[in-house]
């Protein structure tokens, strides 16, 4: 197992991915963890020190334990990880104001085991080059007793250093990120090569892991969870259930703007398949009173997250032996909500899904998904056996069809525009495109139907029709911050439109909407 210690970087979680991708065990501990805790770790194969926004020669700034440097095992130091190293083993760190960001052009030195071997280019003059992404304010000015320099730049000419004889590497520049060529092998090397781990650790071990870390952390107690169906809580429900068992109860809270049969699916994976215990909260029509008369969408999405929470508290109050919330929380969600609290996010919209239910629960949080990107949430669904087709879902708003119903939400709207979205993904799945072979709902990140409650005239047979519009929107991204509209062929489109005008009375008309994200955001409203 590798340690890896946080001192605060923003990508402290993709170091303990590209070490999961590599095939070894990993996990990220405060980075001001006792020296006791060193010493009981059992297994421990080596340590990596992340960056961190610090200072490492300021007295107020995280120290590392000393028995980091004592405990026989490798240690890689990135960035305030290098510094501190350098620091604490009576090297030389100097401040400066003057702040380096991005991509930069390292000269590989000498011949270590860490970066032996890997190279972007040569120069004219025959030097190994690495393409890095470099982060730096502060620098190693002078090497600790014992270290040899590994890595320079013009800027930073410490940019790596090593003492190879008792396993310390150090790298100002950031290997986890992808923008860092090698960045990946890096890191293989030095947990698998350097470290001696054996790589064959992969997320069937990750289930068997996973499923102890809860037993040991829930004991005999009950958990509630909330389940909407969407890949994050359906791949919690099934990991929490293998650890746990009957200790779980699913709260499933269907507020009537869902789409078509979704809620008969989620109870036939989890409640019949699964045998999960799943509670089945209809509220029927009462959320589409609370709506008439309201159209503008931010507060058509409060009164629907406030509904969902008053309807799970409710659910929740009754299961009164649970102790813990569980949630399906994954890391991008951690990212995102501290950016929402430390204000650097700017708030688009609301969404209700982040940042949890309320905490007048007064339930302990279990978050088993917390340090899992969304790729790595699939994988561990796909092992825990969910349905592939559950597994890779598009995302689907928590509001629903709230916000896919421009303006006011009639109960009338919603059955038209249900019935239309399915005939969409229906046909995505259907059609297959031929350079790839794979179907168009598997090519696009996310599409649904969105309905205009405007009326256009049209004919159907002798008779002239004066109905609703849907227009169609399919995209495709890889993080949903920005997103193309998908150039879906048009036999597809084509189909569709046939389909939904002939088979859904009441839409006589359907469009395609070509705006990409941004301007225009995903979602219609
Ligand atoms: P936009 O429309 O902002 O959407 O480009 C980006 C992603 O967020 C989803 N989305 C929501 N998810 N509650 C949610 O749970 C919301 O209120 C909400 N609004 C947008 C959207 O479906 C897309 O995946």
């Amino acid at each position: 197992r590798i340690l890896i210690l946080d001192y605060g970087s923003q990508v402290t979680q993709l170091i303990a991915r590209r070490v999961r991708e590599a095939g070894v065990y990993c996990e990220i501990h405060p980075g001001d963890v006792g020296d006791d805790f060193i010493r009981t770790q059992e297994g421990l194969k080596g340590i990596i020190l992340s960056g961190s926004h610090a200072s490492a020669y300021q007295e107020e700034s995280l120290k590392v334990p000393p028995q980091v440097f004592q405990a026989s095992v490798p240690v890689l130091g990135i960035c305030y990880g290098m510094q501190s190293m350098a620091q604490q083993l009576g090297g030389k760190v100097e401040w400066s104001d003057h702040r380096e960001f991005g991509y930069a052009e390292v000269r590989a030195r000498g011949h270590t085991r860490l970066l032996e071997g890997l190279e972007d280019f040569t120069t004219t003059e025959g030097h190994g080059m690495l393409k890095v992404w470099m982060s730096h304010g502060d620098k190693v000015t002078a090497l600790p007793p014992g270290f040899k320099l590994m890595a320079s730049t013009e800027s930073c000419p410490i940019a790596g250093m090593a003492d190879e004889e008792r396993g310390f590497y150090a790298v100002q520049f950031h290997p986890e990120v992808t923008h860092t060529v090698q960045g990946e092998a890096m890191l293989a090397r030095f947990v698998r090569d350097i470290c001696g781990c054996s790589g064959d650790w992969n997320m069937p071990d990750y289930v068997t892991e996973a499923v102890e870390r809860i037993r040991a952390q829930v004991g005999d107690e009950e958990v509630i969870l909330g389940l909407s169906g969407g890949v994050d809580s359906s791949v919690a429900a099934a990991l929490i259930h293998k650890a746990i068992g009957d200790q779980l109860t699913c709260v499933f809270v269907d507020h009537g703007l869902l789409r078509l049969n979704e809620a008969e699916q989620v109870m036939a994976t989890f409640a019949d398949h699964f045998g999960i215990k799943v509670i089945h909260c209809n509220v029927g029509d009462s959320l589409l009173a609370k709506l008439a008369g309201v159209a503008d969408p931010e507060a058509k999405r409060k009164i629907i997250g406030r509904e969902f929470v008053e309807v799970f508290e409710a659910e929740a109050a009754k299961l009164t032996r649970a102790r813990w919330l569980a949630q399906g929380t994954i890391y991008p969600d951690v990212i995102e909500s501290a950016g929402a609290k430390t204000g650097k996010a700017v708030a688009i919209k609301s969404h209700h899904n982040v940042g949890g239910l309320p905490d007048t629960l007064k339930l302990k949080l279990l978050e088993p998904l917390r340090e899992l990107f969304k790729d790595e949430v699939r994988k561990l669904g796909i092992a825990l056996g969910l349905p592939p087709a559950m597994v890779y879902r598009h995302p689907f708003p928590g509001p629903g069809l709230g916000v896919r119903i421009l303006g006011e939400v009639k109960k009338e709207y919603a059955d038209l525009l249900r019935r239309a979205d399915a005939i969409f993904i229906e046909e995505l799945r259907k059609a297959t495109d031929e350079t790839s072979g794979k179907n168009w709902y598997d090519l696009t990140s996310q599409a649904f139907a969105v309905f205009l409650p405007v009326k256009s005239v049209g004919v159907m047979g002798d008779g002239r029709t004066y109905d609703y519009v849907v227009a169609l929107r399919a995209v495709q991204t890889s993080d949903f911050m920005t997103a193309d509209w998908a150039e879906l062929p048009y036999s597809l489109l084509k189909k569709v439109s046939g389909r939904v005008i002939n088979e859904v009375r009441g839409i006589n008309r359907v469009t395609y909407d070509v705006s990409s994200k941004p301007p225009a955001t995903i979602e219609w409203e």
